[in-house]
């Protein structure tokens, strides 16, 4: 079984997609959530993972908005590695992972991003794919390392951009490919570190 450590700071769509797919799709047999973690102790993810019987753990309160004290960010690390994950899953997690949590965890953090990589890095990249005017956006899984959005690329779905879109109508389309993409991969991540 692969482990997963997954970390939030919102909804938790994705989280509730993977978690789906343990229970009955394409994860099941071949991944578990060992631990929920969000840096806001009144995220949705939060709610999500205690709904669903697992762990949920908030972060202490961070003086930051973009990234987490050191301190803190290998707190966390040492929390994950109590909770036996294999994997480290970034699912709208939205602090820059540094030193702490990159080097607890070397080549086994993954993140989604909702743009076609390296395409529209960064912040709202749906809209950033709006006022573009390209024809096509989607969404990406990637391995996480110390350039924002700048891993090796794991899979993508591609998604179109359609006459009248407006933020919210392609953020909900880009949602609903993550949702497909996020287990695909993992499930072949599963294979690929030899976990089934
Ligand atoms: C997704 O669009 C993901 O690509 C981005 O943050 C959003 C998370 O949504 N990194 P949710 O919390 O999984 O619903």
């Amino acid at each position: 079984m692969l482990n997963l450590a997954v970390l939030g700071s919102g909804k938790g769509s994705n989280f509730v997609a993977i978690q789906k797919a343990i229970e009955s799709g394409i994860l099941a047999g071949k991944a578990r959530v060992v631990l929920v973690a969000s840096d806001h102790a009144d995220a949705g993810i939060l709610d999500r993972a205690r709904e669903f019987g697992l762990p949920a753990e908030a972060l202490p309160q961070s003086a930051f908005k973009t990234k987490l004290e050191p301190e803190i960010e290998a707190a966390l690390a040492s929390s994950i590695r109590r909770s036996g994950a294999d994997l480290v899953v970034l699912a709208g997690y939205m602090r820059v992972v540094k030193a702490p949590l990159l080097e607890a965890f070397p080549e086994r953090i993954v993140n989604i991003h909702p743009s076609i990589l390296p395409a529209f890095k960064g912040l709202a990249a749906w809209k950033q794919a709006l006022d573009a005017g390209v024809a096509e956006t989607g969404c990406t899984v990637h391995w996480v390392n110390a350039e924002v959005d700048g891993g090796d690329v794991l899979g993508q779905e591609r998604v179109p951009v359609l006459p009248g879109d407006t933020p919210e109508t392609l953020h909900a389309r880009i949602h609903e490919a993550e949702h497909r993409l996020y287990p695909a991969v993992l499930a072949r991540l599963a294979v690929e570190l030899g976990k089934v």
